[in-house]
């Protein structure tokens, strides 16, 4: 076993140095967006509208490959992305010019692993996948989850872009040097996964807030809030301000209201207005949540407009609106 493994070679390790020393555009009120597959057949849904995460989980998925792989690298292909300001490498950098990343992944087991403000590695989510699989652990963070990258093989990357360097800039002139909590910054991709064996996944991974705090952490990292899978029910993953996820527990939320009997876009319309009544009046703020349930049907629901989730099955790939909140 891995894990073990792990701790030997940890062992090991400590001993010689001791010894030498983002549903779908948020559209009108009353759009369906539940959508049943056939069982048995896969299916792969992801936030805002990355096409090419969905298309390429899709095809992981329909060659027989597990729902793990499938959500793993369908949202490496946004972390490898510099056009994508919101994930991986490109991603906008926090208040002092440091792009961290915050990532997990889950699969059917209740198997996990995440890490929080990892810099300089742009495949956040394999050094979560690394941490469920290698170590006996969940969670590293910060420097601890730089060198676990780096002992794992990972190649270390800039990832502050030209492009995120000069906004950073351009944003400094101007702000009051406060972290930005607005609707435009958050592109989250949360990604879930249903393979043809019936297998959960999902993969949840961000830059966070643009030019958050030095050391802030979201939801993204935070199994249960920015992500979960239960075998039994289903999976959900979420995008918008992390803080408010982290204080509703979001995802575990809308797979247990799945639980209850929900569909996937009930559960997710009732783990928004949970959120709404804890925040009456604002409206400075975007959260969506998509949700994929064991029988293959989909959803999802947001706050603002302008929220879509991308899905693609055995009927190709579609992005489907979703039905927000406040309305436009
Ligand atoms: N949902 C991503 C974050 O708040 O960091």
């Amino acid at each position: 076993m891995h894990r073990r493994k792990f701790l030997k070679n940890s062992a090991l390790t400590s001993a010689a140095v001791l010894g030498t020393a983002p549903l779908i555009s948020c559209a009108e009120t009353g759009t369906k967006t539940s959508q049943k597959i056939s069982p048995g057949r896969p299916v792969t849904i992801c936030t805002w509208d990355f096409g090419n995460a969905t298309e390429k989980a899709w095809s992981v998925l329909n060659t027989g490959g597990s729902a793990l792989d499938a959500a793993e690298q369908g949202v490496m292909v946004e972390e490898a992305d510099p056009e994508n300001q919101t994930v991986g490498l490109g991603g906008r950098p926090d208040r002092d010019g440091i792009v961290t990343l915050d990532a997990c992944i889950m699969d059917s087991k209740s198997n996990c692993g995440a890490v929080m403000g990892l810099e300089g590695y742009v495949h956040a989510v394999s050094v979560a996948r690394r941490v469920m699989e290698e170590t006996p652990h969940v969670i590293l963070a910060g420097d601890g989850a730089s060198q676990f990258a780096a002992e794992q093989g990972f190649s270390r990357t800039d990832l502050l872009t030209e492009r995120s360097r000069q906004e950073w800039m351009e944003w400094k002139k101007t702000s009051k040097y406060t972290p930005v909590i607005n609707i435009e910054n958050h592109d989250t991709i949360g990604l879930l996964t249903l393979d043809a064996k019936g297998d959960l996944a999902g993969a949840c991974t961000t830059s966070g807030m643009a030019y958050k705090l030095r050391g802030r952490v979201g939801d993204s990292p935070v199994i249960g809030a920015g992500l979960y899978v239960d075998p039994e029910v289903g999976a959900a993953t979420a995008t918008g301000m992390g803080e408010e996820v982290v204080r509703t527990v979001g995802s575990f939320l809308i797979v247990e209201l799945m639980r209850q009997g929900k569909s996937p876009e009930e559960a997710c319309r009732e783990g928004v207005h949970r959120i709404m009544k804890k925040n009456a009046g604002r409206t400075d703020f975007q959260i969506g949540f998509i949700a994929l349930n064991t029988r293959g049907e989909t959803g999802g629901y947001c706050i603002h407009p302008g929220f879509s989730y991308r899905q693609y099955d055995s009927k190709g790939h579609r992005n489907t609106p979703v039905e927000s909140y406040l309305k436009s």
